[in-house]
């Protein structure tokens, strides 16, 4: 039994319990942003709004504050979205803590010091003194773990002896876990599928998006090359894996069969989907000022095309 820490109490913050529970860890959850998410974790019944289910009750939720990352815990989990990495790497910073750390999020973030494209467990590193983190990645919705439907993952590590540490502690008869050395390209995959996932949902016809789905994996075999990750992890849970679960359904698709009937971004989400997140536009922000001035037009030209109609609000060009 394992003393695990989440940090994060949305959708997959709170699935992820489930497995962890289940494979009899000491289960605490912390939520540090969001007052609907603490609302229902420090409840009696447990009943996660986003999720639409009642959490097991054996789950310990603690308010979040700088101690609770010097208690001792076995692993700590960190299941923010991108805009919460800076905040929990302030948090995190300097402490030196040994703990092993598990990456949930999917994001890149654009260091502009270095004008240089980073992923999480890199920035963590570099620049708030972070050590011991791993990355666990591939195509979970949050909700069909909660609800223990099967779902294949993939944790690495260079040092591989730790992501096979941290998989026999949270693997369950449904959720199931590979292992990598290659985090660079498991970060850079997990991440750009929420843009291509946009672009295959612009297609307005299973021709027209199979034709899409294949030219996205060709550009994200490019961009795996660029940033220096291995080429096979295209093909792995994180790549084609996690990409066709994106494309098939969720919100990133969603907002590209918006743009692929010639709306506008702005409109778009204005006109259908005022209140979500969508991931791949956060992800499009923050990487766009380096991707559309360093990589070539004829090397990604839907990434870039995807980028414009979002930074630009122009309207989205798929040929
Ligand atoms: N690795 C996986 O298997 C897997 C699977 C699904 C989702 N995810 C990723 O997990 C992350 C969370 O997804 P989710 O579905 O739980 O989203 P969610 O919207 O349900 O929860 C978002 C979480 O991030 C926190 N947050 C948001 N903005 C913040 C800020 N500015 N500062 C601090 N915290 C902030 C929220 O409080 C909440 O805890 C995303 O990056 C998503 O891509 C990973």
């Amino acid at each position: 039994m394992k003393n695990i820490l989440i940090i994060g109490g949305g959708a997959m913050g709170s699935a992820f319990t489930i497995p962890c529970l289940e494979n009899n860890n000491k289960v605490t959850i912390t939520e540090p942003y969001n007052k609907s998410f603490i609302k229902d974790l420090s409840s009696k019944r447990k009943y996660h709004s986003s999720l639409k289910l009642q959490l097991p009750r054996k789950l310990k939720f603690k308010i979040f504050s700088k101690n609770i990352l010097s208690e001792k815990f076995d692993l700590i989990v960190i299941a923010l979205s991108l805009p919460g990495i800076d905040f929990i790497g302030r948090e995190l910073k300097d402490l030196r803590i040994k703990t092993p750390i598990l990456i949930l999020t999917k994001g890149l973030k654009y260091d502009k010091k270095n004008n240089k494209i980073v992923t999480i467990p890199e920035l963590l590193n570099k620049k708030y003194n972070v050590i011991n983190v791993s990355t666990l990645k591939g195509p979970c919705l949050a909700k069909e773990l909660a609800n223990k439907k099967q779902t294949n993952v993939v944790i690495a590590n260079k040092k591989i002896k730790i992501a096979k540490w941290i998989g026999k502690q949270i693997s369950t008869k449904y959720y199931l876990t590979e292992f990598s050395k290659d985090i660079i390209g498991i970060e850079i995959c997990s991440a750009i599928k929420n843009i291509y996932s946009m672009i295959i949902g612009a297609g307005q016809s299973l021709n027209t998006s199979s034709g899409l789905f294949q030219k996205s994996v060709v550009e994200m075999k490019y961009l795996i090359k660029y940033f220096k990750g291995e080429e096979k992890t295209i093909y792995g849970l994180a790549g084609t894996g996690d990409l066709y679960v994106s494309a098939a359904g969720g919100r990133n698709s969603k907002m590209g069969s918006y743009l692929g009937k010639g709306y506008t971004f702005k409109t778009a989400k204005k006109k259908f989907m005022y209140r979500d997140t969508v991931e791949g536009e956060q992800l499009a922000r923050e990487i766009a000022p380096f991707i559309l001035k360093k990589i070539s037009k004829k090397r990604i030209p839907l990434m870039l095309n995807l980028l414009r109609a979002i930074i630009k609000n122009k309207r989205l060009k798929l040929t």
